[in-house]
C-alpha cells in the first residue's frame, strides 16, 4: 500500500521548470537553513550525546531551559518524538492522558501513546481558538475508582495548528494548569510553535508555558532549523524522557551538528516571526477579496492561514495554482497556507496574483 509519501518523492524527482518561481506556502517545514546556521553547523564542536558529552547539544539545552524557566531539556528528533516522550514520562501503561480532538497529540501521532506506552487517550472538544473548556475537563478527569484508567497527564497545543495557529494567553494555559493541579494531574504543552504564540502575545514563553511540566518546541518549523525539537522541564522528567528518548531509537550521537543551528535559531531566528504574521496577515486579507475564497484575516494572529474555497473543483485549482509555483495545503480544516522564513511580502503579493487569476480562469463556482 502507498502512503502519500512515495507518491509525492516520485514528483519531486520528476523534472520541474527551473524558472517557475516557486512560494511555497504548505508548511513552515520547508524552510531552509540560515546562512549563519550552516556556518555553525560546519564549526561545530561535537562530542557523543549518549554519553552527555555533545558541547554543543549541552549549550542548546541549557539555553532552552533558561528560556522556558526549566531545570533542564533534551535534545530530540522531532515535535512527534517530544510529545511521546513527555507523554511516556508523566503516564505508566494503563494511566490516561486527556488531550483536544483537534491536537496533534491526538490525531497525527500514529497512535504512539497507545502503541508505545499502553496509554489510554481521551480526546475532548477543542473551541475554534484550541482552548479546552474547563468544566468539560473536569468533569472528563476520572475517579479514582477501579473500572477507570488513572488520568495523569492533560496537553494542550500552543499555537493550536489546526485551529488556525491562534495563541493561547498565559493565563488560559495557566488555568488548565490549575484543573491539573486540583487533581494532582501533570500537565504538557505542545509548544511546537510556541514562540510564534510568544511573538503575538509579546509575552516570554517562560510566562506563556508557567506552571506546566513539561514543554516541547520545534527548531524545524519556523525557527527554520533543518531537523530538531527540544523537551524541557524539571531535572526528574527530563531524566525519564531521555531514557524514553533512548528507547524510540532517539539517541544521536554527534548531534551538536544539528544543535548548532539550533542555538542560532534561539539567538536569532524568534524575533523576525512577526514578519511572518504580518505576511500571513496580508495573505488572508487579499485572500478574503477573492471570489471562490472565504477567509477571515482575524482569525489567523500567527504564520497559519485557512480558508475555505467555496468551488466545485478545488484539486484543480490546488493543481493549477502548484503549476504556477504557488503551493498550498488541502486539509480537512481547509485550504491551509503558511508563511516563513525565505517567504517574503513580495512573495506574497506574487502568490494573490497567481491565486487570483487562477480562480478567475479556472474556478467554476
Ligand atoms: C502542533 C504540532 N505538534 C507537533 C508536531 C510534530 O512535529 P514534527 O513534525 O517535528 O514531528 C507538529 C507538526 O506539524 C505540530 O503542528
Amino acid at each position: 500500500m502507498r502512503s502519500g509519501y512515495s507518491e509525492a518523492k516520485e514528483a519531486k524527482n520528476q523534472s520541474i521548470d527551473p524558472s517557475t518561481r516557486i512560494v511555497d506556502l504548505r508548511s513552515d517545514t520547508f524552510t531552509q537553513p540560515s546562512p549563519e546556521m550552516r556556518e555553525a553547523i560546519y564549526k561545530a564542536e561535537l562530542g557523543d550525546d549518549v554519553f552527555g558529552e555533545d558541547p554543543t547539544v549541552n549549550r542548546l539545552e541549557q539555553i532552552a531551559a533558561n528560556m522556558f524557566g526549566m531545570e533542564d531539556a533534551t535534545f530530540v528528533a522531532s515535535g512527534t518524538m517530544g510529545n511521546i516522550a513527555a507523554a511516556l514520562t508523566h503516564c505508566t501503561r494503563g494511566d490516561e492522558m486527556i488531550v483536544g480532538e483537534k491536537s496533534h497529540m491526538f490525531n497525527a501521532e500514529a497512535g504512539a501513546a497507545s502503541a508505545l506506552g499502553g496509554i489510554a487517550v481521551q480526546a475532548i472538544a477543542n473551541d475554534s481558538r484550541g482552548m479546552i473548556d474547563l468544566d468539560e475537563l473536569r468533569s472528563r478527569i476520572r475517579p479514582d475508582n477501579i473500572h477507570y484508567p488513572p488520568t495523569t497527564l492533560i496537553g494542550i497545543e500552543n499555537t493550536a495548528n489546526q485551529c488556525g495557529g491562534s495563541a493561547l494567553s498565559s493565563d488560559e494555559i495557566r488555568s488548565v494548569v490549575s484543573v491539573a493541579k486540583e487533581r494532582d494531574i501533570k500537565t504538557h504543552v505542545d509548544g511546537a510553535r510556541i514562540f510564534n504564540a510568544s511573538v503575538a502575545l509579546e509575552t516570554p514563553v517562560d510566562q506563556l508555558v508557567a506552571g506546566a511540566d513539561t514543554v516541547s518546541f520545534c527548531l524545524s518549523k519556523g525557527l527554520s532549523c533543518p531537523v530538531g525539537s527540544v523537551l524541557v522541564g524539571s531535572n526528574e522528567d527530563i531524566e525519564t524522557a531521555r531514557r524514553w528518548r533512548k528507547a524510540m531509537g532517539g539517541g544521536m550521537r554527534q548531534v551538536g551538528i544539528l544543535a548548532a543551528a539550533g542555538i542560532v535559531a534561539l539567538e536569532t531566528m524568534v524575533s523576525r516571526l512577526a514578519e511572518d504574521h504580518a505576511n500571513a496577515r496580508k495573505l488572508a486579507t487579499g485572500l478574503s477579496k477573492i471570489d471562490g475564497i472565504i477567509c477571515d484575516p482575524d482569525s489567523y494572529p500567527t504564520n497559519l492561514v485557512f480558508c475555505d474555497v467555496s468551488v466545485k473543483n478545488p484539486s484543480e485549482i490546488l493543481q493549477k495554482l502548484d503549476d504556477r509555483g504557488v503551493k498550498a495545503l488541502s486539509l480537512p480544516a481547509g485550504w491551509r497556507l503558511v508563511t516563513h522564513y525565505g517567504i517574503t511580502s513580495d512573495d506574497i503579493d506574487y502568490a494573490l496574483d497567481v491565486i487570483r487569476d487562477v480562480f478567475k480562469e479556472y474556478a467554476s463556482f
